[in-house]
């Protein structure tokens, strides 16, 4: 029988799913620098995934395995060896998944569901690493926010998958008993972003000498948290949380995409107006806001990134001093987003 509290030991063995991705390998260097786990990593190494983002790691406690989540011949027999798994491995960008939704419903849906069903099989302590748009979006004056009880209502093939993944985690508990946790957390911001996300978009714009460019009128919120505390959050959650729970993350970091823009400018000593405003992006979610008074409450986390401008100015300098890491992929993105006016 299982705890209702499955806390890690001290040294555990790590199944990371997607974290040659952006949160995923911010994570795994997170666990290696405070903690003793060790980690293998399950990346399929799409056109998201990069092998440089775990550069720097120490071999004899990180361990990569290029393969595909939805493939049970690969998932089983890493799942059995592993104490827990953490799944952050997903097709992750909105946009993407306006222009092609298939293969969000492969590695969203039925990759979550074989890695379910490999942690059933082998009894295996799962963790699902959701977003906060499964709850669709809220009014720009609406003082209200997500919490654990407000019902799923997603808006784009993005985010329904990963409902209705987060569905299949509760089912899996459910029916089956498997011992997993899920959280749902707001948009986060830090190295490793591939530069079709916002914030790495205009960073990467800016350092090109290329406009930033600002969907519809730029008066959409978004909730900030630095890929680091969501790490810790998450370890927390593996440390101290109660399975079968959801917990949502965040960090209030409500802004709105115009003055995230302004300031990306401001810090980089341009003119603030020095932006383009482009086609909007269709279903284009208003505002998103998380309450994680339920994880700040009942299993103590707080987050340490107070500051958004200074964790963003790092991130700018990050990219300013890491530009192997993202040119390769800029010219495609910015092929894409003009192939679309935007
Ligand atoms: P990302 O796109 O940067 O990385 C995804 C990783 O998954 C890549 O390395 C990719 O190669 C890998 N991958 C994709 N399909 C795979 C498959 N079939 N098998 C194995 N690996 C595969 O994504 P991200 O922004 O780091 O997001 C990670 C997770 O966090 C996702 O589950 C996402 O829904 C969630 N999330 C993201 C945010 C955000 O702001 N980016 C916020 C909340 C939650
Ligand atoms: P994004 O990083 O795609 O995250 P999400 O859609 O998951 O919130 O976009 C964040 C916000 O920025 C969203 O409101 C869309 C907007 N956006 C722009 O205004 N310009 C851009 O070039 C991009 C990529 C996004």
């Amino acid at each position: 029988m299982s705890s209702l509290f499955d806390s890690l030991s001290r040294m555990s063995r790590l199944l990371v799913t997607g974290a040659a991705g952006f949160i995923g390998s911010n994570f795994v260097h997170h666990v290696i620098a405070h903690t003793d786990h060790t980690v293998t990593v399950l990346d399929k190494l799409t056109y998201a995934g990069n092998e440089a983002s775990l550069a720097g790691l120490p071999a004899e406690r990180v361990r990569l395995v290029v393969g595909d989540i939805a493939d049970a011949s690969v998932v089983d027999p890493l799942v059995a060896e592993a104490d827990v798994v953490v799944h952050y491995a997903a097709e992750s960008h909105n946009d993407n998944s306006l222009h092609d939704p298939r293969p969000f419903l492969d590695t969203n849906i039925i990759g979550t569901y074989t890695l379910l069903e490999a942690a059933r099989q082998h009894d295996v302590r799962f963790h699902h690493i959701s977003t906060d748009e499964v709850y669709g979006d809220l009014e720009l004056d609406d003082p209200s926010r997500f919490t654990e009880s407000t019902p799923y209502n997603p808006s784009s093939p993005y985010s329904s998958t990963k409902a209705g993944s987060d569905l299949l985690v509760r089912a899996w508990v459910r029916s089956f008993g498997v011992r997993a946790t899920i959280s749902n957390c707001s948009n986060n911001y830090g190295p490793y972003q591939h530069v079709e996300k916002f914030i790495p978009r205009q960073i990467t714009n800016v350092l090109r000498g290329i406009r930033p460019k600002l969907y519809g009128t730029g008066e959409n919120v978004r909730d900030w948290i630095h890929a680091d505390d969501h790490s810790s959050a998450v370890l927390t959650i593996l440390d101290k949380g109660e399975i079968g729970e959801t917990y949502l993350i965040g960090a209030d970091g409500e802004k709105d995409n115009k003055s995230v823009v302004e300031l990306i400018l401001q810090i980089a000593g341009q003119p603030t107006d020095a932006y383009d405003l482009v086609t909007d992006r269709p279903g284009h979610d208003l505002r998103y806001a998380i309450d994680s008074t339920k994880l700040r409450t009942e299993l103590g986390w707080t987050p340490t990134y107070g500051d958004f401008e200074s964790g963003l100015a790092a991130t700018m300098d990050w990219y300013r001093d890491n530009e192997a890491w993202w040119a390769p992929s800029k010219d495609g993105v910015e092929e894409f987003y003009a192939s679309k006016g935007q």
